[in-house]
């Protein structure tokens, strides 16, 4: 899949914007805070899915106007279809959002529709940072592959905090402990749900990263990624969340019911879980270097597209937001190398970034949130 045109007006610094971008490749080159990441986040938005910067509603629209909009053609190879995101200050809460100039309710309901993998500077830190950084990563990878996920998981999360507000009160003594149960019940429903795809998912990334692990290590390394539940001991071969799986989460969160008034928190759930790598046996988080570290993200981010690609029949426009200047030459020839026939967009700060000069492919130029176009390459039929 490809975008066939981008024009953005308002959203942030971006003004007047109105790009054809090329099939394969897209390099927009410019200094800090001219806007390169912006326009990231602009394309993002048009996929539907949670902002990558979690940036405030408020904040998408610049702040010397009223209104923001975004219009984005893209095309698979059954069709061309449009996205129009739209928001004024006015009422922030309305956003105004057209599929095919069809009005959409909510941005979930663009989910599965344009296709992109972000890679950006944080996400290198998949690997090395916490737990709470693979989480999010996890959840958004399931997210583009399963429409309700992102639902049941801002409904677990509503729970949690429900949850964890009634332990204080049944602490202080102003509530008692039977009250917890309606919210046990839900949790471990719910909890089981993601469990299970979370599982399900990174068994798929432990496929497609292992094997490019491989080959960026040149055969020496082997890396496995698998998944922690705090809840379940073992969740291969599991499949009744609403039944048996729910049961053996409520009867965790039974458990542990003293211990969590004491502490005022959940202590086990999906939102302790983990996802966990190692290479040659030894857990990352603990013992890679910062080169493996860097490397484990990138094939976690290579493994997400391809594994968007499979399951959508179609490869994801790839984002790449200031990551080549962050690595080396090898893992910069090695990212590109697999993403040969995505189409790519590129930002950058300077033009030095690993291309052939006679690679097809388009130059833009951006300053002050907008954009020229610098020089075309286009294949020839
Ligand atoms: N709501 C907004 N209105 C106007 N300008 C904004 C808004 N939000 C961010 N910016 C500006 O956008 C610029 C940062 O753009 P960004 O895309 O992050 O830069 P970079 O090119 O370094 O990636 C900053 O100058 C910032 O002040
Ligand atoms: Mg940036």
């Amino acid at each position: 899949m490809y975008i066939t045109r981008l024009c953005a007006d308002g959203f942030k610094n971006l003004k007047k914007i109105d790009i054809s971008p090329h099939e394969s490749l897209n390099i927009f080159c410019g200094k800090n805070a001219q806007g390169k990441t912006n326009l990231i986040e602009a394309v993002w938005l048009c996929t539907g899915v949670r902002s990558f910067r979690s940036t405030k509603d408020s904040r998408m629209i610049d702040i010397d106007r009223d209104n923001m909009e975004i219009e984005l053609s893209f095309k698979n190879s059954f069709r061309e279809q449009t996205v129009r995101y739209s928001m004024s200050k006015k009422d922030i809460k309305e956003k105004n959002i057209f599929l095919n100039g069809v009005k959409v309710k909510t941005p979930s309901r663009l989910f599965g529709q344009l296709n992109c993998v972000v890679f950006t500077p944080e996400d290198l830190e998949i690997s090395k940072g916490s737990p709470e950084n693979r989480r999010q990563f996890l959840d958004l990878c399931v997210s583009q592959i399963k429409n309700n996920y992102a639902g049941v998981c801002a409904k677990y999360e509503r729970i949690i905090e429900h949850r964890n507000a009634l332990l204080k009160s049944i602490y202080s003594g102003k509530s008692s402990k039977d009250e917890l149960e309606a919210w046990d019940i839900q949790l471990s429903q719910l909890g089981s749900y993601i469990s299970l795809l979370r599982y399900s998912y990174t068994k798929k990334l432990n496929t497609f990263a292992s094997k490019l692990y491989s080959e960026i290590s040149q055969g020496r390394e082997k890396l496995e990624i698998g998944y922690y539940s705090t809840v379940f001991p073992k969740l291969e071969g599991k499949k009744d969340y609403a039944g048996e799986m729910a049961q053996e989460y409520l009867k965790v969160l039974k458990k542990n019911t003293d211990e969590d008034i004491r502490s005022g928190f959940t202590m086990k759930g999906v939102h302790r879980d983990d996802m966990t790598a190692r290479i040659n046996g030894l857990i990352c988080r603990d013992y890679a270097s910062q080169g493996q570290h860097r490397s484990v993200a990138l094939v976690m981010k290579l493994a997400q597209a391809y594994i968007l690609s499979q399951e959508t029949d179609d490869s994801p426009v790839i984002l790449l937001d200031d990551v080549l200047s962050e690595l080396d030459e090898n893992r910069q020839k090695f990212v590109i190398s697999k993403i040969d026939g995505m189409q790519v967009f590129i930002t950058c700060c300077d033009k030095n970034i690993p291309f052939e000069k006679n690679q097809h492919g388009r130059l833009f130029n951006i300053e002050g949130g907008k954009i020229k176009t610098q020089r075309r390459k286009e294949k020839k039929d």
